[in-house]
């Protein structure tokens, strides 16, 4: 493909699959940076100039499933398990809410236990308590990412958080390709995944009344750029509001370390252009600049945004938890506290033309419309 053959698909606004496998095949520095510049201006176009903060705190590396390219799956005893606090979870939703951060994720490993489920109700009433102001009437935005769970489950944790209109919750389906989903969650004899329970899940979701966000992992050993097609293919069909994805990365921890990982410079850039090439074919969604670019690269969060996000997720946990929760190697920022986080952060979105959307959730515009 010429230039100017690069330059009409890339003005297209819809795309095919040739086009998409195409585009995220692009290695030359000259051909990714104008698909760069067409991701970001329609972000732009779309999203207006603003990246929103949802700060993360990873509550607890407690959980029953085994994702074998997981550092914190169950069957890694290497791994000392803690849960935060409600006290602890709940002081570092209103420190974001009182910095001006329209949203909060409470992440997790799975459980399913009701005492666990009770917990996270108790925290959701406490938050939306004590984070409602002036400028947040109905309290800070809360996502949950809390793994596979019943409808029911959904509902009750909805109606906890005391503002079901803006509940949102993230479970990526990390691959279509049910083969390489199988791959990555086969291991006897623990709570194993299946691709279509987890799609139904999804639509649980949206069922339960949730803003529903999903994603996957680029450079999964053995994923090809047809299956990367397909995943976007799977956003739109799915209707999704919101999407985080991020390189697959090797950890120490994990039962996958024998297939490697590919080369670093390589998997940055694929994993970019799969962020244009979604921004491209999705439109308006949420689309997160995961961590996990920030782990191969320092500037790896900002090359998101520059390829079309329009969120980050700072790190809130605090710093004596981090070292528990690391899904991959080379985690960022384990020696940070919070604060530390949110300052850098700001900076750094600025250094790369957009703002701060300071105390604004930031709801997807897809899901404002539906
Ligand atoms: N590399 C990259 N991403 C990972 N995740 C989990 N383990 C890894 C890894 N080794 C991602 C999964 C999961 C999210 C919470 O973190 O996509 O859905
Ligand atoms: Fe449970 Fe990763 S396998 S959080």
């Amino acid at each position: 493909m010429n230039r100017t053959q690069l330059a009409g698909i890339l003005s297209q606004t819809t795309f095919s699959d040739e086009d998409i496998v195409q585009l995220l095949g692009l290695t030359d520095l000259e051909d990714c940076r104008m698909l760069k510049d067409e991701a970001f201006r329609r972000t732009t176009e779309l999203m207006g100039p603003y990246v929103y903060y949802r700060g993360l705190i990873e509550l607890s590396n407690i959980c029953t499933a085994n994702c074998r390219y997981c550092g914190i799956r169950k069957a890694n005893h290497a791994v000392k398990r803690y849960t935060m606090t409600k006290e602890e979870i709940v002081e570092q939703a209103v420190w974001a809410a009182r910095q001006g951060y329209g949203s909060v994720c409470l992440q997790s490993g799975e459980r399913h236990d009701e005492k666990f489920i009770e917990f996270i109700c108790e925290c959701l009433r406490e938050i939306h308590e004590k984070t409602k102001s002036p400028l947040l009437p109905n309290g800070v935005g809360v996502t949950l990412s809390l793994g596979d769970q019943t409808e029911e489950v959904y509902r009750r944790w909805a109606k906890a958080c005391g503002n079901p209109e803006s509940i949102r919750y993230l479970a990526r389906f990390e691959t279509s390709n049910p083969e390489l989903f199988h791959m990555l969650h086969s291991t006897p004899g623990t709570n194993e995944k299946n691709l279509e329970h987890r799609f139904e899940c999804l639509r649980a979701l949206r069922r339960a009344g949730y803003q529903v966000g999903t994603g996957v992992m680029i450079g999964i050993p053995g994923q090809t750029l047809e299956d990367l097609c397909r995943d976007i293919r799977t956003f739109q069909k799915l209707d999704v509001d919101m999407i985080g994805m991020g390189p697959y990365l090797r950890s120490e921890g994990n039962d996958l370390e024998a297939l490697g990982q590919m080369e670093p410079k390589a998997l940055m850039q694929l994993a970019l252009n799969m962020i244009a090439v979604t921004r491209l074919v999705l439109g308006p969604v949420n689309i997160a600049a995961a961590t996990a670019l920030q782990a191969i690269r320092d500037d790896g969060r900002e090359l998101g945004i520059e390829y079309g996000c329009n969120v980050v997720m700072p790190n809130l946990s605090p710093q004596r938890f981090r070292k528990g929760y690391q899904l991959y190697d080379n985690k960022p920022c384990l020696e940070d506290e919070p604060t530390h986080c949110a300052s850098c952060l700001e900076s750094r979105i600025q250094s790369r033309g957009r703002e701060v959307g300071w105390n604004m959730s930031g709801s997807s515009r897809r899901y404002l419309r539906r």
